[in-house]
């Protein structure tokens, strides 16, 4: 069937400080343009959603569409915008998207209709207690940092928004949309460098990232 890259880029980068996110640039390419980069040779059409009054960076080979209010208001828009059978939904601020994480989302969504890249942990983890002292600790085995791309049917994540939607739930992936409603989400294994650039630190290690990235 026919895939759709759906990338979510109508966030205000609040927490980097340096106007709409996906447009700042790491070593002269916007975030925006290498997310569709990494995936325009991989699927049959590009759908970006854009900050409202903003244009496509030049040389960005997308359609673009105006985004929502929230994240989820963003793709539910855009999975409106597509009439392809499969689509991977994947953020514009995780700029380096491996090839082999898309070839294993892809397969995996043929089987289950959806499909995530989830990471192993390595760190430590504690709930903060009172005072912002040591609280309980969590055993990290078998939890997972979720990431993107995700990939599933676009009827069935559709559905899982518009029940989102019925429900006032807000999530913070779309996943996770489907999991609430106990349908099922392969995890294929992720990869360090689908880190989300949030935060100015994150720019940095971005910018040494796309020094070997580039060659
Ligand atoms: N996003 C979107 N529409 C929104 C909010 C976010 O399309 N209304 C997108 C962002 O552009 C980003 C992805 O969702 O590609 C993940 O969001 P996040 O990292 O939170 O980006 P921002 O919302 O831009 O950053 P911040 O929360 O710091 O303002
Ligand atoms: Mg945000």
């Amino acid at each position: 069937g026919t895939v759709a890259a759906l990338i979510p880029a109508a966030g205000s980068g609040t927490r980097l400080g340096l106007g709409p996110k996906a447009f700042v640039e790491v070593r002269g390419k916007s975030l925006l343009g290498r997310s569709v980069e990494a995936l325009r040779p991989l699927v049959d059409e590009v759908v970006v959603a854009l900050p409202d009054g903003l244009a496509l960076p030049p040389g960005v080979e997308a359609r673009a569409i105006v985004g929502g209010v929230t994240r989820q208001d963003s793709v539910e828009r855009l999975l409106r915008a597509t009439s392809a059978e499969y689509v991977l939904i994947h953020d514009a601020a995780r700029p380096f998207v491996p090839e082999n994480v898309v070839l294993d989302l892809l397969e995996a969504v043929h089987e289950t209709g959806a499909a995530t890249v989830a990471l192993p942990l390595a760190d430590t983890l504690v709930r903060e207690g009172r005072k912002g002292d040591w609280g309980d600790l969590t055993p990290r085995e078998g939890l997972r940092a979720v990431q993107t791309p995700q990939a599933f049917q676009r009827e069935l994540i559709l559905n899982a928004h518009a029940q989102a939607v019925a429900d006032g739930f807000a999530g913070t992936d779309d996943a996770g949309l489907v999991a609430r409603l106990g349908g099922r989400v392969r995890l294929v294994p992720g990869d360090a460098r689908l880190f989300k650039v949030t935060t100015p630190g994150d720019l940095a290690l971005a910018e040494a990232l796309a020094a070997v990235w580039d060659g």
